[in-house]
């Protein structure tokens, strides 16, 4: 059995800021294969890294990351909430790559100069509301940067995430090239046999129904399928994926996880 990969979940999201460009550049610097990044759409049209559809948790902002324009948003603080900010007040204060938004035209740009292999894994979010522009723009985008259809050699390998279906079609039918994974919080009715809908050959279920599923695993890769299992932060919740046989780990401390690989 070959080690997992290991994709760290938001950057090194637990030491830093999340979506932040710090918190990718320590994930990269920890030798994480991958980063996981959720992108959304601005009021504008830009793509940018932002898990939650409301600016509150993540920035001294408030209301709907879709109702601002990226000039708005990049007048955001988005680190000082993090525990990170706090450790650093009595020394260095958090410098921009720590608290301002990130584009992923610019998370492209930094992983394309890491100067070594990097895989992303892109999720986009809430693609009902945006009927398929999310899709469409993050193609468009992945085009421009020739990452659309990658040869085995290129240092950058794009996969796109979705927990919808509709998304991961969009993104098979605009890209067919670019690989996809089916997010799985729960086990739909629909997944038989571990068959994965729309040529998606990767499926991405939580720690959560791994645990509660034992079967799950070996049934998707008996079937051909990679799996990428998300958010494994416990210790105990990596061993049991790593007894499991996945193939990919995403975390939020993938320096954590790299040393328990020996890597
Ligand atoms: O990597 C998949 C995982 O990120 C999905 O959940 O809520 O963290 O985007 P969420
Ligand atoms: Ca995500």
């Amino acid at each position: 059995m070959t080690a997992p990969l290991v994709f760290a979940h938001r950057g090194s999201s637990y030491d830093l800021p999340e979506h932040t460009l710090a918190a990718y550049l320590r994930a990269l610097d920890e030798g994480a294969d991958g980063l996981e990044c959720d992108v959304r759409l601005t009021r504008d049209g830009h793509l940018v890294c932002v898990h939650d559809r409301r600016l509150d948790r993540t920035s001294n902002g408030r209301g709907l990351v879709s109702a601002r324009t990226l000039a708005e948003l990049e007048a955001l603080d988005f680190g000082s909430w993090h525990p990170a900010a706090a450790v650093a007040k009595g020394a260095a204060p958090l410098d921009e790559s720590h608290t301002r938004l990130l584009t992923l035209e610019r998370l492209l740009d930094a992983v394309r100069s890491a100067g070594r292999p990097v895989r992303m894994l892109i999720e986009t979010k809430h693609p009902s509301r945006h009927r398929g522009d999310v899709e469409r723009r993050l193609v468009a985008l992945l085009r421009r940067h020739g990452l659309t259809e990658p040869g085995p050699d290129d240092p950058v390998q794009v996969t796109v995430m979705s927990f919808s279906p509709l998304a991961v079609r969009r993104i098979r039918e605009l890209a067919p090239a670019l690989p996809t994974v089916l997010l799985l919080e729960v086990l739909p009715r629909w997944l038989r046999l571990g068959r994965l809908p729309f040529g998606s050959r990767i499926a991405g279920p939580g720690v959560e129904l791994v645990r509660a599923r034992p079967q799950l695993v070996p049934a998707l890769r008996a079937a051909g399928n990679s799996v990428y299992v998300w958010t494994v932060n416990e210790p105990e919740d990596l061993e049991l994926v790593l007894a499991a046989g996945v193939d990919g780990v995403i975390t939020d401390r993938p320096a954590r996880t790299l040393a328990r690989l020996g890597r």
